[in-house]
C-alpha cells in the first residue's frame, strides 16, 4: 500500500500536477452532478476545454443540458457573454469559456444565475511577470519563475506544460487573457532564437485558455542582440531590425500579443538616449507589430535623480505627448505617481491624457506590503484607485472610467498587474496572496466590483472544500466566512497604519529589499530620490513632503476641485496629508489630536489590528486544513512582529525630531 501511494505521489510530482496536491488555488475539484453539454459551434481546443470544465464541475440540476452557442449579439462586447441557468452565448470562443467559468463560480458561491450579459471592462487583462531568463523573479517572493529555468536548457518538459496549463486555466477562470512572460527590466536575450522557441512553447500551452503571450523588450536590443551601432528609433536600420524581429516572432506565434516596454526609465535605455521622445520610440515599435495586429504597452514609470519631486515627472514628460502615439499603443501607468506604495493618491496622468489610450498598472506582488509574509488583500487598494474621481471630464471621471473607454474614445483598453506567482507549491508564497491574483483578474474583468464580494467569492471557492466534517454550513458562514472576510478587507489598511500612515511613503528599508522600516537610510552620495528622508522630510519643524503650490506644486497636476482640496491641509484627506504637506508636529488634526499623537496612534492601531487578525485566524482552525492553517498562522505571527518593528523603529526615529512623548494608547483602538 505504502509503495502504491509513493508511486502515485511520484507520478504526480513528476508530472507537476499541483492540482492533486492540495494547492489548487480557487479551482478545487467538486463532486459534479451529471450534465450534458451541447456545443453549437465548430469544435476547437478552447471549446473542448469549456465543455470539460462544465462536465467536471457542474453543480446545477442533475441531468441538465447546457448549451454553448457562438452567436452574434449586439449587447455582447469583446469576449463578453450572455448567461442563462443552462446556456452561455458569446461572439467569441473565449467568451464562451469565460461564461462557463462564471456559471460555475455562481453555482459554487451561491449567486443566482438570471439571464444577463457580462462584458469585460477592459479588452486586455494582463499579468506582467517580472521573471528573468535565468529563472529568478524580480520582486518575486514565491520561488523561481514558472516560465524560465536557470540551467537555460530549453527543453520543455511535461512538468513545465502541466504547470503552464494550470496557470492558464486559473487565469481564464477569472477572465485574464494575456501574460507578459518576462521582466520589464528586459534582457535582450529574450528575443534570441532559443528564448523565442521557449516562448512559442509557452504560447502554445496558454492559447487554448484564451491567454495571449506578450514579451517585454529592451529598447537597445538592436545593438545588444543585433550588433547595430545604434537603437535610435528614427534610424532606418533600427526600424528594419525591429520589423524583421516582429516577423520572426509572428511566424512562430501568429497570435502574439505584442511588446511591453520600460524605456528611458531607471537607467534603462530608451529613445531619450538619442534625443527622441517616448512617442518616437513607441511609434517605431508600434509600426513593427502593426501588420500583425500587435500592441505596444509603453510604461510611464519615469523619474530622474535631478528632479525636485519625483512624483511629478511622468506627468511632465507624457502630457505634452498626448495625441502623438499610434493607435496600437497603450501608455501603462502605475496606480500612484511614485511607486506602488501602501497608499498613494492616484497618478495625475489618469484622465490627463485625453487622446491616448491609457491603462492602469497595479502590483500584485507585495514589494512594499510585506512580501509574502504579510497578509494583505490588495483588492481594497485597487478599488480605491479605480474609484478615485479625477474630475478630468467633470464629476464621475473615475480612474476606472477614464481608462475603460467610458469617458474618452480609447482605441484599446487594458489593465495590467505585476504577478506574484512562482514555483512555490501554493503558487504565491502566502496562501492569501492567491486572493490578490484572483482579485486582480476579477477587477480587470469588472472594474466596478466591490472587494467584499471578491473576498467572499474567493474564500468560498478556496476554503469550502476544506471544512472539517463536524462543521455545518451555517457554522462556516458565521465562524469562518464572516470574520475572515472582515480580516481581508481590513488587512491593507492595517499595513498602511503600522508602516506608512497619514500619507507617509517610501520610508521602507532599502537594504532589505524594501522589507521593513528604514526611514533613516541615506548613505552619503546616494541618489536622494532613492532615500527615505527625501520623502518624509522630517525635521524639527515637522514632517511630510510639501507638494502644495508653495512647495513642489505637484497639486497643480490634479484637476480642480482636487488641486485646491489637496493644497489645503484643512481639506486634504488625512490619508494623503503628509503626501502633500509638511506640517508641524503639533498641527491640529481633524480628530482634535496633534499630528504627532495621531501618527503614534495610527502606528499602534496597525499593531493592534494584526494581533486581532491572529485571534480571528486562530479561531478559523476547525474550518481550514492543517497545512494552510499552520502556514497562515505562522505568517501572521511574523507579521505581528514586523508591525511592532515598524511602529517602534518609525516612532523612535521621528521622535528625535519631534521631541514629544508617545501618547497614551486609545482603547478601544481608533
Ligand atoms: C520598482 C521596483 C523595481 C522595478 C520598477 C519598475 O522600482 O523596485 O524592481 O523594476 O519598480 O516598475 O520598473
Amino acid at each position: 500500500m505504502k509503495k502504491l501511494l509513493f508511486s502515485l505521489w511520484l507520478l504526480s510530482t513528476t508530472l507537476g500536477l499541483r492540482a492533486e496536491d492540495g494547492h489548487q488555488l480557487w479551482l478545487r475539484p467538486h463532486q459534479a452532478a451529471p450534465v450534458t453539454v451541447v456545443v453549437a459551434a465548430k469544435n476547437s481546443t478552447l471549446l473542448a476545454m469549456a465543455k470539460q470544465e462544465l462536465e467536471r464541475n457542474w453543480q446545477g440540476a442533475a441531468g441538465a443540458t447546457v448549451t454553448l452557442t457562438l452567436k452574434k449579439d449586439n449587447a455582447i462586447k469583446h469576449d463578453g457573454f450572455r448567461l442563462g441557468p443552462t446556456s452561455v452565448r458569446a461572439t467569441t470562443e473565449a467568451g464562451l469559456l469565460y461564461g462557463v467559468f462564471e456559471l460555475l463560480r455562481r453555482q459554487q458561491t451561491g449567486q443566482p444565475v438570471a439571464d444577463k450579459v457580462f462584458n469585460p471592462s477592459y479588452e486586455y487583462r494582463l499579468l506582467n511577470h517580472w521573471d528573468n531568463p535565468d529563472g529568478s523573479v524580480e520582486r518575486g517572493y514565491a520561488g523561481h519563475s514558472i516560465f524560465w529555468r536557470k540551467d537555460s536548457s530549453f527543453v520543455v518538459t511535461a512538468k513545465d506544460k502541466a504547470l503552464w496549463q494550470e496557470y492558464a486555466r486559473a487565469n481564464a477562470s477569472v477572465g485574464l487573457n494575456g501574460a507578459v512572460i518576462n521582466n520589464v527590466n528586459a534582457s535582450p536575450l529574450i528575443l534570441s532564437a532559443e528564448y523565442l522557441g521557449r516562448t512559442k512553447a509557452i504560447a502554445d500551452v496558454l492559447r487554448p485558455y484564451g491567454v495571449k503571450t506578450f514579451l517585454a523588450v529592451k529598447f537597445s536590443s538592436p545593438v545588444l542582440l543585433g550588433g547595430l551601432k545604434t537603437a535610435d528609433p528614427l534610424d532606418p536600420a533600427v526600424k528594419k531590425w525591429w520589423q524583421a524581429k516582429a516577423k520572426e516572432i509572428y511566424q512562430q506565434i501568429p497570435d502574439f500579443g505584442g511588446f511591453l516596454v520600460k524605456a528611458s526609465s531607471e537607467g534603462q535605455p530608451g529613445p531619450q538616449d538619442y534625443g527622441r521622445t517616448h512617442a518616437d520610440g513607441a511609434n517605431m515599435l508600434a509600426d513593427a507589430v502593426k501588420p500583425y495586429g500587435g500592441l505596444v504597452m509603453w510604461r510611464a514609470f519615469v523619474y530622474s535623480p535631478n528632479d525636485k519631486d519625483r512624483a511629478k515627472q511622468a506627468y511632465n514628460e507624457f502630457v505634452p505627448l498626448d495625441g502623438k502615439f499610434r493607435d496600437n499603443i497603450i501608455v501603462q501607468v502605475k496606480n500612484g505617481p511614485v511607486d506602488f506604495q501602501p497608499r498613494e493618491p492616484f497618478s495625475p496622468l489618469f484622465g490627463a491624457l485625453k487622446k491616448t489610450s491609457v491603462m492602469p498598472e497595479f502590483q500584485i506582488t507585495q514589494e512594499y506590503l510585506g512580501h509574502s509574509i504579510d497578509l494583505a488583500f490588495l483588492s481594497t487598494m485597487w478599488e480605491e484607485c479605480l474609484g478615485s474621481d479625477t474630475y478630468q471630464a467633470g464629476p464621475s471621471s473615475t480612474v476606472a472610467r477614464v481608462t475603460d473607454g467610458s469617458v474618452y474614445p480609447q482605441k484599446h483598453t487594458a489593465m495590467a498587474g505585476v504577478a506574484n506567482t512562482g514555483l512555490d507549491r501554493n503558487w504565491t508564497g502566502q496562501d492569501f496572496g492567491q486572493a490578490n491574483w484572483y482579485a486582480f483578474g476579477r477587477l480587470a474583468w469588472n472594474n466596478q466590483l466591490k472587494s467584499a464580494q471578491i473576498a467572499d467569492e474567493w474564500l468560498k471557492q478556496t476554503f469550502t472544500g476544506a471544512t472539517s466534517s463536524t462543521a455545518s454550513a451555517s457554522d462556516w458562514n458565521t465562524n469562518f466566512l464572516a470574520p475572515v472576510t472582515q480580516l481581508m478587507l481590513a488587512s491593507r489598511e492595517a499595513i498602511v497604519n503600522y508602516s506608512m500612515p497619514l500619507g507617509l511613503h517610501h520610508i521602507m528599508s532599502a537594504t532589505h529589499d524594501h522589507y521593513g522600516p528604514g526611514p533613516w537610510w541615506a548613505p552619503p552620495k546616494m541618489r536622494a530620490d532613492w532615500t527615505p528622508p527625501y520623502y518624509h522630510q522630517a525635521d524639527a519643524q515637522g514632517v511630510g513632503f510639501d507638494r502644495t503650490t508653495g512647495g513642489s506644486n505637484a497639486v497643480s497636476q490634479y484637476h480642480e476641485p482636487l488641486a485646491g482640496q489637496f493644497n489645503n491641509p484643512a481639506t486634504c484627506p488625512d490619508e494623503y496629508l503628509l503626501w502633500f504637506h509638511h506640517l508641524p508636529w503639533d498641527f491640529k488634526m481633524k480628530s482634535g489630536r496633534t499630528l504627532w499623537d495621531e501618527l503614534a496612534l495610527h502606528y499602534d492601531h496597525g499593531v493592534q489590528q494584526v494581533r486581532q487578525f491572529q485571534q480571528v485566524w486562530d479561531k478559523a482552525q476547525p474550518y481550514v486544513d492543517a497545512e494552510r492553517f499552520a502556514a497562515v498562522q505562522n505568517k501572521l505571527r511574523a507579521q505581528s512582529g514586523n508591525a511592532v518593528l515598524w511602529k517602534d523603529a518609525c516612532l523612535l526615529y521621528f521622535q528625535q525630531f519631534s521631541h514629544l512623548p508617545i501618547p497614551a494608547i486609545v482603547e478601544p483602538p481608533m
